[in-house]
C-alpha cells in the first residue's frame, strides 16, 4: 500500500461536491456545455471588482524592491493593520495588527488554528449541515469530530450543545453565514451561545474556543448585517477570506482574527504564526496581501447574487419545492421532495440539472443548490426542476 490508511479512507469517502462536479464534466462532454445546468460548485461567477484591477495595475506599474521576497510569517504589518482597522470599525472592538495573521484562504486559516489548539483526541463540535471539509481539517490535526443537529431553521440547538460539551471539548466550530443552508446566526443566538460556552468553561475549568468560519460574512441580503461573534465571547477566533466577498478564491488570500481579550492571546498568535510556517503555507501570497490591504471596504456587487437568489427561489417555490429563503451565502438548501436525497439528485441529473445531496453535508433529506452561476444556467435548470416536480406531484 502506498498511501496512508487515513488518506485512503478520506479518498474513499470523497466529497459529494467533487463527485457531482465530475459527473457534470462527463455530461458536458456528452451533451455540450450549454445543455448541462451545473449548480454544484460554490465558485463565484462574478469577476473581482474594478478596484481590484486598479490596485493590481498600480503594483505592476510601480514595483517596489523586495516585494516578492519572504516576509514575516504573520504577513505584512500594513495589511494586518488595514484588516484590524476595518474589523474595529465593524465590531466596535479595538483590534490591532497583532490580532491578525494573514493566511492562504479561510481553509488555510482553519488548518492553522486547529493545528495550534488541538492535542490528539481533543473534540471539536460542528453542526449539521456542515461544510464537509471541516471533518478533514479537524482530523488533519488529530482532533475528533462531534456532529450536533440544528433545528428547522438550521440553527444549532443550545440545550443539546450544553449536554454535548465535556472535558475533551476544545472548540466549537460554527459557520455563519452557513454553507450549505444559507442561515445567518442572529445576535440573540450568538449571545446565548456565548453564555453556554462561558458556563461550560467555568464548569470544567478549561478554555473552549469558539471559531467562526466566516468567508460569507458580507454576502447577506435584504439589507441585513451578519452579526459578529466578538461581543459575545472572549475566546473567539474568526477564520475568513476574500474568496467570496472579492471573488478571489483562486488567489488564496484570507486571515485569522483573534479576540483582543483572549486569555494568553500572544501565545495563541505565536502558535498561529508558527503553524502558518510549519504547515508549509509559510505566508499568505505577497501580491494579494498588498492588493487586499487597499480593498477592505470593497465587495463584489452583492445585489447581483440577491437577484439570482430571488429568481431561483421564486420559481422553485412556485413549482412546489419547499425551502427557507437563504438570508446569506450563495446557496439554497431545499427539502428533498423524495425521502432519499441521493435518489432525488439522480432524478434531477436525468434532466441534466446538477445539485448536491444533503447527505454530503451531514443532512440527508435536503439538497444544495449554488446560485453563483450564469443566468442561462439558472434559467436552463428550471425545465428539469419542473419536470421532476410534476413527476413527483408537488
Ligand atoms: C464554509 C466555507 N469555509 C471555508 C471555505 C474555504 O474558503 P477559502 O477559499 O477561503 O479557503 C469555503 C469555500 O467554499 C466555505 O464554503
Amino acid at each position: 500500500m502506498s498511501i496512508s490508511n487515513w488518506v485512503q479512507k478520506s479518498l474513499e469517502q470523497g466529497s459529494w461536491i467533487r463527485r457531482m462536479f465530475e459527473e457534470g464534466v462527463a455530461l458536458k462532454q456528452q451533451y455540450g456545455e450549454e445543455n448541462v445546468f451545473d449548480l454544484t460548485l460554490g465558485n463565484p461567477i462574478m469577476d473581482p471588482p474594478a478596484e481590484f484591477y486598479q490596485e493590481l495595475r498600480k503594483l505592476v506599474e510601480n514595483p517596489e524592491p523586495g516585494m516578492h521576497r519572504y516576509m514575516e510569517n504573520a504577513g505584512y504589518a500594513q495589511t494586518r493593520a488595514a484588516v484590524a482597522a476595518q474589523l474595529s470599525l465593524e465590531s466596535g472592538i479595538n483590534f490591532t495588527k497583532d490580532d491578525i495573521v494573514m493566511t492562504c484562504g479561510a481553509a488555510g486559516a482553519s488548518n492553522v488554528v486547529l493545528k495550534t489548539i488541538l492535542n490528539p483526541g481533543d473534540e471539536v463540535i460542528i453542526f449539521a449541515p456542515y461544510f464537509a471539509e471541516f471533518i478533514n481539517y479537524i482530523e488533519n490535526h488529530g482532533g475528533v469530530v462531534k456532529i450536533l443537529p440544528t433545528d428547522e431553521q438550521f440553527v444549532p440547538n443550545l440545550d443539546i450543545l450544553e449536554t454535548a460539551i465535556n472535558t475533551k471539548t476544545r472548540a466549537v466550530l460554527i459557520n455563519s453565514p452557513n454553507n450549505p443552508s444559507g442561515a445567518v446566526y442572529g445576535d440573540s443566538f450568538l449571545s446565548q451561545l456565548g453564555e453556554v460556552l462561558t458556563r461550560k468553561e467555568n464548569e470544567y475549568g478549561k478554555q473552549i474556543c469558539l471559531i467562526n468560519d466566516a468567508p460569507y460574512q458580507k454576502i447577506v441580503y435584504d439589507g441585513i448585517e451578519c452579526p459578529q461573534i466578538w461581543p459575545y465571547y472572549q475566546h473567539s477566533i474568526v477564520v475568513t477570506s476574500h474568496s467570496k466577498d472579492l471573488a478571489l478564491p483562486g488567489e488564496r488570500i484570507g486571515y485569522i482574527a483573534i479576540h483582543p481579550g483572549f486569555d494568553r492571546r500572544q501565545e495563541m498568535v505565536d502558535g498561529f504564526i508558527h503553524c502558518n510556517r510549519i504547515l508549509g503555507f509559510v505566508n499568505a501570497p505577497a501580491l494579494m496581501q498588498r492588493v487586499v490591504r487597499c480593498l477592505q471596504t470593497v465587495t463584489i456587487n452583492i445585489a447581483e447574487y440577491q437577484r439570482k437568489r430571488d429568481f431561483l427561489y421564486d420559481h422553485l417555490t412556485e413549482m412546489g419545492y419547499s425551502m427557507i429563503k437563504p438570508p446569506g451565502t450563495i446557496y439554497m438548501f431545499p427539502k428533498s421532495p423524495m425521502a432519499d436525497d441521493v435518489t432525488f439528485v439522480n432524478e434531477l441529473q436525468q434532466w441534466r440539472v446538477l445539485t448536491v445531496p444533503g447527505s454530503g453535508f451531514g443532512s440527508p433529506g435536503y439538497f444544495r443548490i449554488s446560485f453563483a452561476v450564469e443566468d442561462w444556467t439558472l434559467e436552463g435548470s428550471l425545465a428539469g426542476f419542473r419536470k421532476v416536480a410534476q413527476k413527483l406531484g408537488l
